[in-house]
């Protein structure tokens, strides 16, 4: 099973270049399974019914998110629907009474599919809880929910700190097929198998190349060199930019990991 991992997308530009590009790579990579983090997908901050649909429309199958999840207050109600397919992070503090899910179990014919979306804690302002203990408790779920080891499981940890994913994937390498980073918008080099599990550090982004995250330089830079701050405005010109990973498993045992990365130019 070929399992498409994309980082977060980003903004109009963000879901124009999955439209531009997604469908293609399906087909040349014999995608059978894709996963995008959506988190900036609505304007650069959370997301939209709409927009999930649009991006379904371009072949998107499941949504994994972040600490953005939250900032369409009409979506955070939305997220009560089961039926939608996205992940908010499981781990936050009191995350019973939250909507929406932390992980889910896709079926997909004969084979079962879960997905897990966590947060990191070094270096982000969220009131969670510590991905190392709560994926224990996420894999007893999962168990309970029926996924046996040859299922495929594939976890976003969606974090800043380098260090705070890598050690995460080592934690859970022989127990899940895939680990994949997201939230910092720029892409690593550093996938590898470990134990059954592939891995990469950042699967990057999705949007506009020459920008920070997804916001022009304009105001970036402005906000680094003076006190008086100025609102990010989406970058909507120049490159555009498409990162993913592409993971394939076999048996729940993940057998390669490759970076497939497009640029778009205007
Ligand atoms: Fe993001
Ligand atoms: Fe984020």
């Amino acid at each position: 099973m070929n399992i498409l991992c994309i980082g977060d997308i980003s903004g109009r530009p963000g879901r124009q270049t999955v439209g531009a590009l997604l469908p293609q790579i399906k087909r040349e990579e014999k995608v059978d399974f894709v996963i995008a983090n959506c988190e900036n997908a609505a304007g650069g901050y959370g997301v939209t019914r709409a927009v999930l649909d649009e991006l379904i429309g371009y072949g998107v199958d499941y949504f994994t998110s972040g600490d953005h999840v939250w900032k369409v207050r009409e979506f955070v109600e939305e997220m009560h629907d089961s039926n939608l397919p996205i992940l908010r992070p499981y781990n936050y503090e009191g995350q019973e009474q939250l909507p929406g899910r932390g992980w889910a179990v896709v079926d997909m014919g004969s084979r079962r599919l879960a997905i897990v979306n966590l947060l990191g804690q070094v270096f982000m302002h969220e009131p969670v809880r510590s991905p190392f203990w709560m994926i224990d408790r996420i894999l007893e779920e999962l168990a309970e929910a029926g996924i046996k080891e040859n299922d495929p499981v594939i976890i976003d940890i969606h974090a800043e700190a380098t260090a705070e994913k890598i050690s995460l994937a080592y934690y859970v390498k022989d127990r899940v097929s895939g680990v994949f980073g997201t939230h910092t918008h720029v892409p690593t080099a550093d996938q590898r198998i470990i134990g059954r599990a592939a891995y990469v550090t950042d699967a990057g982004m999705v949007g506009p190349l020459d920008a920070s995250l997804w916001a022009g330089f304009d105001a970036v830079i402005n906000n680094f060199k003076f006190p008086f701050k100025q609102g990010k405005v989406m970058e909507m010109g120049g490159r555009r930019v498409f990162n993913s990973v592409l993971i394939t498993v076999e048996n729940g045992r993940a057998t390669a990991i490759k970076r497939v990365d497009r640029t778009l130019q205007e």
